[in-house]
């Protein structure tokens, strides 16, 4: 009895030592220059990577699904699909959306034991930044910080992409500036909170005309310590090397080329086209694998083949067959025979010596609409928690789709009363409260209306929407609100503390989370663009607000 009983306890006390320490113990992985490497040895570290995550369309907003399932939460299909993973020797994972409110540990232990480290996107699809109607504020930053928060840990988390494909046509570009501002935050947050050093903060963009622009803009005006504001690594998703192409029909070489003097790790966050080949989607043959690990290796850093799981859009090298078992398609061998060819070359750290600078900024013109600075302000929960308490006329209306309206009418009267909170990245012009909720950025310019209008009780209406209240400024705010000023156009300190406990509303990030209802609510360059033409025409008509 006593022999087994200890049998046990050492086995459970092995189970649970081996749990923590997989992730604790492998070492992380660090970019230095144009390369990344291990912090145990300094080895450079290629990327052999898979997107892992079912039924999820990354271009996301677009899909009225929102829901999605946090593929790092399931500890039956990461052991599942661990050990088929291993056999294309894959050592990185790419998720597209997890679940922070979820725990990790089972699959971030199992992945760590295998070698295999993980990027994490920091959206969901119904928290993004939107192509079309791009914003940098609360709800974002509270949903990356909490991702950033439960993942963190993990010492197999390469990093994040603070953005994902979110400028994918030539009208699009202006998004760029907030993804750059989201980029700007998430690293300031890591850096705050004391995070580990090595987490780095990334853009993966689609395979677009602008695609030097974009690549020029987020690593150009870097910043300095306690002010970054450029990428960590670049993401690059690409099709463009279809069945048995080749260097040059493919632009693999024009890309080379265009990243050799890019000053921060490049690689593939999504490869694997299925268009064009005559045994069809899952007969890729991935004749690219050869050269991306082979003479694109001083300028790239490998890749991620897009997509493990089967789905409505055929790109998945594996159907499930049930819960516990999975079966390859024919593309799974033919990545597998290709990747057991290459053995790229090892630079190591202590031997390389990084030689390229930030390059210059794209300037604004007609196929570039975001200005480099300013960026978008930084944002910050708390002083948007101040604002609201400081106002003497507030938005109590809680229905969102009701406020395009009141926002029209009270910016279109005076834009003055709207300076706080407009945004236009092409002229690089943000109002301090820009990034803050729709209701507050509501009730700040409500308040303005009310004190331009002599502080009359009618000036404090618009039809019900609002209510007076009595103003309160905690002395913790004081500093914040003076930063800002009454017309809210001076500068955002940047926030302190967990974005959680800062956002001075509703408790857990879940609940903040939750809350937001992408698409009921467009004001952004829709509505605000339209003041000035709505004014005058709409006057009348909103004389019963
Ligand atoms: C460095 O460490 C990694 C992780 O343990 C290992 O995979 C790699 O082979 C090592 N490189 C060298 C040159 O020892
Ligand atoms: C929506 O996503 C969920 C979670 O991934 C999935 O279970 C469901 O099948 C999807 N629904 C549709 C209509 O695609
Ligand atoms: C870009 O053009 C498309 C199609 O005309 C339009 O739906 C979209 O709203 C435009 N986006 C922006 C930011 O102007
Ligand atoms: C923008 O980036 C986020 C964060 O990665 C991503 O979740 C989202 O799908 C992207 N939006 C679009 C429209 O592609
Ligand atoms: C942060 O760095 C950017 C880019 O260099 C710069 O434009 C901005 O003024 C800096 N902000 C602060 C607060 O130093
Ligand atoms: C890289 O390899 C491809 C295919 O083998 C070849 O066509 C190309 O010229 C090579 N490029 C360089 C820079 O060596
Ligand atoms: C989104 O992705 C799906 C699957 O890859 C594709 O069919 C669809 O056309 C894409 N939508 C947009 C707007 O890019
Ligand atoms: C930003 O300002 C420019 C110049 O006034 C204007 O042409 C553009 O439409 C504005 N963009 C948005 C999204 O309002």
């Amino acid at each position: 009895m006593k022999g087994i009983g200890s049998w046990a306890c050492a086995a459970a006390a092995l189970v649970s030592g081996a749990l923590a320490a997989s992730y604790d113990d492998i070492p992380a992985i660090e970019v230095y220059g144009q390369h990344f490497f291990y912090t145990n040895n300094g080895s450079q570290f290629y990327m052999k990577g898979v997107a892992y995550q079912q039924n999820y369309s990354p271009n996301g907003s677009t899909s009225a699904n929102t829901s999605y399932s946090d593929p790092l939460a399931d500890g039956n299909a990461c052991k599942r699909d661990i050990p088929l993973l291993k056999q294309i020797y894959t050592n990185v994972v790419r998720v597209y959306a997890i679940d922070p409110t979820k725990n990790h540990d089972d699959c971030m232990s199992q992945l760590a034991t295998a070698g295999i480290y993980v990027i994490a996107d920091l959206g969901e699809p119904s928290v993004s930044i939107q192509s079309n109607n791009p914003e940098w504020d609360v709800t974002l930053y509270s949903r990356y910080t909490g991702v950033v928060d439960a993942l963190q840990k993990y010492k197999n988390v390469i990093g994040f992409f603070a953005g994902n494909e979110n400028v994918s046509s030539g009208n699009q570009t202006a998004a760029a500036a907030f993804v750059k501002a989201a980029v700007r935050d998430t690293k300031g947050y890591i850096a705050s909170q004391n995070y580990r050093s090595t987490l780095g903060v990334g853009y993966a963009t689609a395979d677009v005309p602008t695609r030097d622009q974009l690549a020029a803009y987020f690593a150009c005006q870097p910043g300095n310590a306690g002010n970054k504001t450029s990428i960590d690594f670049w993401g690059y998703n690409v099709y463009s090397w279809c069945g048995d192409s080749n260097y040059a029909a493919s632009s693999y070489g024009e890309r080379v080329q265009f990243f050799s003097d890019y000053p921060v790790p490049v690689f593939f966050a999504e490869y694997g086209c299925i268009e064009g080949l005559s045994g069809g989607p899952t007969s890729r043959p991935f004749t690219e694998v050869a050269v991306l690990y082979g003479n694109m290796t001083d300028v790239f850093s490998g890749g991620i083949v897009y997509e493990w799981f089967m789905g409505d859009n055929d790109y998945g090298l594996v159907s499930l067959v049930n819960s516990a078992s999975a079966s390859p398609y024919p593309d799974f061998t033919s990545l597998q025979s290709q990747l057991a060819t290459v053995s790229p070359t090892i630079t190591m750290k202590s031997t390389y010596t990084p030689s390229n600078s930030a390059p210059a900024c794209p300037s604004v013109g007609t196929s570039w609409q975001a200005k480099a600075s300013p960026l978008p302000p930084t944002v910050n929960p708390q002083l948007c928690a101040c604002m609201v308490s400081s106002l003497q006329c507030n938005i109590k209306d809680t229905n969102e789709a009701d406020y395009a309206d009141v926002f029209n009418y009270i910016c279109g009267a005076k834009s003055d009363f709207c300076a706080g909170i407009t945004r236009n990245a092409t002229t690089g012009t943000f109002g301090s409260y820009s990034g803050c909720n729709p209701k507050d950025q509501l009730a700040f310019a409500a308040n303005q209306y009310y004190l331009g209008n002599s502080k009359s009780a009618a000036a404090c209406s618009f039809d019900g929407k609002a209510t007076r209240q009595s103003a309160s400024t905690a002395s913790s705010c004081a500093a914040l609100l003076s930063s800002v000023g009454t017309a809210g156009t001076g500068a955002v300190p940047t926030a302190t503390g967990k974005a959680s406990g800062a956002a001075g509303s509703s408790s857990s990030k879940g609940a903040a989370v939750g809350s937001y209802s992408p698409g009921q609510f467009k004001y952004g360059g829709v509505v605000m663009g339209a003041w000035v033409a709505v004014a005058v025409g709409s006057l009348l008509g909103m004389l019963a607000l």
